[in-house]
This record gives structure tokens, C-alpha cells and sequence, in this order.
């Protein structure tokens, strides 16, 4: 069915668009010496439609991506943010999957965890000038286990905690939100480890599926 709903679409509107496009530019060529000025306004045409065409395939793409990731499963979404950070920053960045992995959680379970998770990351490149980092992922029975875990610099917390930026903060109520906790330990030259642990279906929560 979202096959059929892809197919539909771009050939309703990007292949129209590029077959516009094939038809004029045939004829300005077509009419090349002849009507020089009518050639100019078939290009323009054709120069439009394609831009159009960009466009919509760029905004096609976008609405991809984002339902995309409700039929991730964690250690995928996961798996590709480590991707992401190995292409970005060169960073040596492993997941490592247990439990009922394959297992799709509810998809504010996965977004939060995989913010939370890219808030880790960044941390660690950009604070901890980490090199390797481990990201460990347990889903059994009703619990997500997650742990990120980096080589880098480390912190003294007491002092960092408080007194800084938003990240740290963003990380613990994304926990909370799903009623689960999360623990940051670190220590200078001991590197940071991020640990969360939340429900996998909190009580209220839909997901059967
Ligand atoms: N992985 C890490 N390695 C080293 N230091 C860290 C790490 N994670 C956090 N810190 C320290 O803790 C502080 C607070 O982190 P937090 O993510 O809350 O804020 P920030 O990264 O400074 O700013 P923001 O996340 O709002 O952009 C950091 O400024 C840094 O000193
Ligand atoms: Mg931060």
C-alpha cells in the first residue's frame, strides 16, 4: 500500500513535471532557428518545471524520512545515528544490540531515546574528544536499557552539572516523560558513560502492535 502510494506520487507529479519539461525543450529545438524568441520562453519553461521538479522530489524525500523511522526498529534508528557520527566527526561509534532487538517499540519511546542518544554523542565529540564510543541497547520483557558510553575526557560533575547548557537537562526529562530514569556518570580522564532505563509500553500506552 506504501508502494503503491509512492508509485502514484511520483509519477503523478515528478515524471509530469520532467515530461513537460522533455516536450518543450523537443520543441525549442524544434523551433530553434525559426522563432528564436518563442525558443527562449520554451527554455525558461522547461528551466521553471525543473526547479519545480527539484522541489518536490527534495519535499518528497523530507516526508519520507520522518515516517520512516516509526517502522525502525531501535537498534536501526540507532544504528544509523552511529553511522551518522562516524561519517560526521570520525569517531569510532559501535552499537551493540540485546534482548528482543528486532522488537518495535512505540515511536516517542524510540524518538526519546534516539535524542537522547544524539545528545550523548555530541557530548562526547564535542566536550570529551571521546574516539570511541559504545552505545549498548537491552529491550527485554517491559524495560529498554540503553547506554552510551565514551573514551573521552570525562567530567567533574558537581561542578558541570548546574552550571551549563540545556543537553544534560533535555536528556533526564525525555526519561521522565516516558517514566523512566537516567544516570550520568563521568570523571576527569575516566570518560562519561550515559545510562537510561525506561518502560517499553508505559501504563496507558496503546501499543499492542
Ligand atoms: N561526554 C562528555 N564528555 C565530557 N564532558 C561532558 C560530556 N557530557 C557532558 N559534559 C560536560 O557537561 C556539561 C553539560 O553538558 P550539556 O549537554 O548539559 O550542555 P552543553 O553540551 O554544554 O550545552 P548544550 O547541550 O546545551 O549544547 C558540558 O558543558 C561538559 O562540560
Ligand atoms: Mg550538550
Amino acid at each position: 500500500e506504501e508502494r503503491d502510494r509512492i508509485a502514484r506520487e511520483l509519477h503523478d507529479g515528478i515524471i509530469q513535471s520532467l515530461y513537460a519539461v522533455g516536450l518543450n525543450l523537443e520543441a525549442a529545438w524544434e523551433q530553434l532557428e525559426e522563432d528564436p524568441s518563442e525558443t527562449r520562453e520554451r527554455i525558461a519553461f522547461s528551466m521553471e518545471k525543473l526547479n519545480e521538479a527539484i522541489r518536490d522530489i527534495r519535499q518528497y524525500i523530507t516526508n519520507l524520512r520522518s515516517p520512516i523511522d516509526e517502522n525502525r526498529t531501535l537498534q536501526e534508528a540507532l544504528a544509523a545515528l552511529a553511522a551518522e557520527f562516524r561519517a560526521g566527526f570520525g569517531v569510532a561509534v559501535t552499537v551493540e544490540a540485546r534482548g528482543e532487538t528486532a522488537t518495535r517499540v512505540r515511536p516517542d519511546v524510540l524518538n526519546h531515546l534516539k535524542q537522547i542518544t544524539r545528545e550523548s554523542l555530541t557530548n562526547a565529540v564535542r566536550h570529551g574528544r571521546a574516539s570511541r564510543i559504545r552505545i549498548v541497547v537491552d529491550v527485554s520483557g517491559e524495560r529498554v536499557e540503553l547506554t552510551v558510553q565514551d573514551d573521552g575526557t570525562g567530567f567533574q560533575m558537581s561542578e558541570a552539572m548546574p552550571l551549563t547548557g540545556n543537553g544534560l537537562r533535555n536528556m533526564r526529562q525525555r526519561a521522565q516523560l516516558l517514566g523512566g530514569e537516567l544516570e550520568v556518570t563521568s570523571a576527569p580522564g575516566r570518560g562519561t558513560r550515559v545510562w537510561v532505563a525506561v518502560p517499553r509500553d508505559m501504563a496507558g500506552g496503546s501499543s499492542r502492535a
